[in-house]
């Protein structure tokens, strides 16, 4: 995790103030400053239920792949004849309630205040707060066109060190939270790796020992949106974990892509949604078959009541995994010339794009 670290902060500060520069000159969404963010009670959030999940989704039990018990159940997500949702995992519904009440604390304050939590040398997609128009991952598409328009969400990033955080209980509550989902993803890595029988490949070590990212995202009611939250897109590096909170009117954002067909996932109490991504898919030749997704906008009616939080966990392979190009990519300028590309060079190169 060092070595990533350090690579992370070989960016140069030039491209992060120029990328910052560029989103406020090309778009102004909203201005965050005029929403509140009191606590909520995970309890009276209306939460759909298992019942309401497509049957697209599997919902696993986490400690009985622990026992390494449902594997050919797991193996059927790998395929993409399932959509994963995991129950019984380690994460606690507290746990989530205060992760996202202690960040929702932190946003409830003056631009100028939660500026404090921007990271002085790392991106603001690892460390730290991410305010409105900071980003433009919703316009990253797989024709890699930039729209113009910059992410209407708030963020707040957690890595496994050189982080920020306002207060020790928050420190207490991100570095909790992340320990969890480290040891969920990579519990579910050295399941693939049984099941695909990986170790064979002279690599495999480093499907281990990468970084992680916890990311808190608030997506706000924005009126004036003309775009998705997120355009169809796969996730960088290995997994994502997805603890997604309903929001109040009951609009479900969450879109997978199966049979290629799009399959909206509700927020279920106590489930992760999963997410295999682009190296993961690059590293095992397409065995594991990485998940599309997007996140949608509410339509104009349905705005009143939307706003939405999901608190998202990416787990990345080891800085020297090397994986083959793949044969069409939205991020191509983000590949080595070549045939192949060390992970490293590719998270470098993202992060300077978004
Ligand atoms: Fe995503």
């Amino acid at each position: 995790m060092k070595d990533q670290t350090n690579l992370l902060r070989a960016r140069s500060e030039k491209a992060h103030q120029t990328a910052s520069l560029q989103s406020k000159s090309e778009i102004t969404v909203c201005d965050s400053r005029e929403y509140r963010f009191p606590p909520i009670k995970l309890s009276k959030l209306k939460w759909f239920t298992e019942k309401d999940l497509p049957p697209e989704v599997i919902v696993l039990d986490f400690e009985r792949l622990l026992k390494n018990q449902d594997l050919d159940l797991l193996a059927k997500t790998l395929t993409g004849e399932k959509i994963l949702v995991l129950k019984n995992h380690p994460i606690t519904e507290q746990e989530l309630e205060d992760i996202v009440n202690v960040t929702r604390q932190f946003f409830d304050q003056k631009e100028e205040d939660r500026r404090k939590m921007i990271h002085p040398r790392l991106s603001r997609l690892i460390r730290g707060f991410s305010g409105f128009n900071s980003e433009h991952m919703v316009s990253i598409d797989y024709d890699a066109k930039r729209d113009g328009i910059a992410d209407p969400i708030l963020k707040y990033s957690w890595g496994p060190e050189d982080n920020l955080y306002p207060n020790e209980k928050f420190k207490q509550i991100w570095d909790n939270y992340f320990k969890k989902c480290y040891f969920i993803s990579t519990t579910l890595i050295e399941k693939i790796i049984d099941i695909l029988d990986l170790k064979k490949d002279p690599q495999w070590k480093k499907m281990f020992n990468g970084d992680g990212t916890v990311r808190l995202a608030c997506y706000p009611e924005v009126e004036n949106v003309t775009s998705d939250r997120f355009k169809l897109h796969l996730d960088m590096g290995f997994i994502t974990l997805n603890n997604q909170l309903p929001s109040e009117n009951g609009f479900t954002c969450l879109q997978v892509e199966h049979d290629a067909k799009l399959i909206s996932v509700p927020a279920v109490k106590n489930l992760l949604v999963v997410n295999y991504n682009e190296h993961l898919g690059l590293f095992t030749n397409n065995r594991v078959k990485p998940v599309v997704h997007q996140v949608i906008s509410p339509p104009r009616e349905e705005v009143k009541d939307s706003e939405r939080s999901s608190v998202l966990f990416f787990l990345h392979p080891h800085d020297d995994l090397i994986t083959k190009n793949p044969k069409e990519s939205g991020l191509k300028q983000c590949y080595s010339e070549g045939s192949q590309t060390k992970f490293s060079d590719f998270m470098r190169r993202w992060l300077d794009l978004i």
